[in-house]
């Protein structure tokens, strides 16, 4: 639990397995799609993935450029035709060391995958490398969970979430999961089990742990500032409304200082 967990993603049957489970999800992507109309150029995803976002941007016909230490993934997100204009340019690298000589006006980092730096180490190595590539009036915009939508209680069981059939295959994939929580350490971990049924009738099991550390309101504006950055502006969703007590995310909003 004390570094960051790039594995969880580093196999195809993963990366598959991710978009099995988000790919319908788009509510962030007007968000991110907003500030990236407010400038010029090419915009930065960080932990893009297999582009649940950058996709639809380059739909939108917005350029991207996107990062990801996970090959599986970027492979995934260069695979689907798209009918968009945008240009797009996949960057394999880490979030916490990449240095890609240029400055963007907009670096993102969606669905609170900057929460997987486990290290206030790695969350400012981070940060700095987002710092170095950010114009002087660029933004950097991360979602990242609020701390009061977090249930902290351990989970005891193992909960059922659904079944679907594997797109490629046909095969019946059930997910199953279950949380671990440490409130003194911030620190979540969810762990996730797709049983697939083949179709000899042997069930597969594979397993994947999500950890995940938490960042509160105030803890930010010291991190950014520790980075070079400041804090613009904090919301509670991606419409942008106020961040309250009961706002699910806090999208963070930070310029260079
Ligand atoms: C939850 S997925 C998010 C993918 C996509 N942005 C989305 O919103 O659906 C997290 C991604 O972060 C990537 N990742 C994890 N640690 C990373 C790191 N240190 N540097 C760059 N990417 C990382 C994983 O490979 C994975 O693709």
């Amino acid at each position: 639990m004390d570094s960051t967990d790039v594995d969880a993603y580093a196999d195809d049957e993963f990366a598959a397995l991710y978009d099995l489970v988000y790919a319908e999800y788009d509510d962030d992507v007007d968000l991110y799609e907003q500030f990236a109309r407010r400038g010029t150029g090419p915009v930065l995803e960080i932990c893009a993935g297999s582009g649940r976002v950058t996709l639809p941007l380059l739909e939108r016909g917005l350029d991207v450029v996107a990062l990801d230490t996970s090959a599986p993934m970027l492979e995934r997100l260069q695979s689907p035709v798209t009918g968009g204009t945008g240009r797009l340019r996949v960057v394999e690298d880490d979030m916490r060391s990449f240095d890609l000589g240029e400055q963007f006006h907009l670096v993102f980092c969606a669905f609170g995958s900057f929460e997987q730096l486990l290290t206030t180490e790695d969350q400012l190595a981070c940060l700095r490398s987002v710092a170095r590539h950010l114009t002087t009036d660029g933004r950097f915009v991360a979602e990242l969970r609020s701390l009061t939508a977090i249930d902290w209680r351990p989970e005891p069981a193992l909960l059922y979430e659904w079944t679907k059939p594997d797109p490629a295959t046909g095969e019946p994939i059930t997910k199953l999961r279950t949380q671990a929580a440490s409130g003194a350490r911030q620190v979540t971990v969810d762990t996730v089990i797709f049983d697939r049924v083949t179709t000899d009738g042997i069930v597969r099991r594979r397993q994947i742990e999500v950890a995940m550390r938490a960042i509160g309101r105030y803890e930010i504006v010291f991190l950014l500032q520790a980075a070079g950055l400041r804090l613009a502006d904090v919301y509670g969703d991606t419409d942008l409304s106020p961040y309250t007590d009961a706002s699910d995310r806090m999208i963070v909003v930070a310029a260079k200082v």
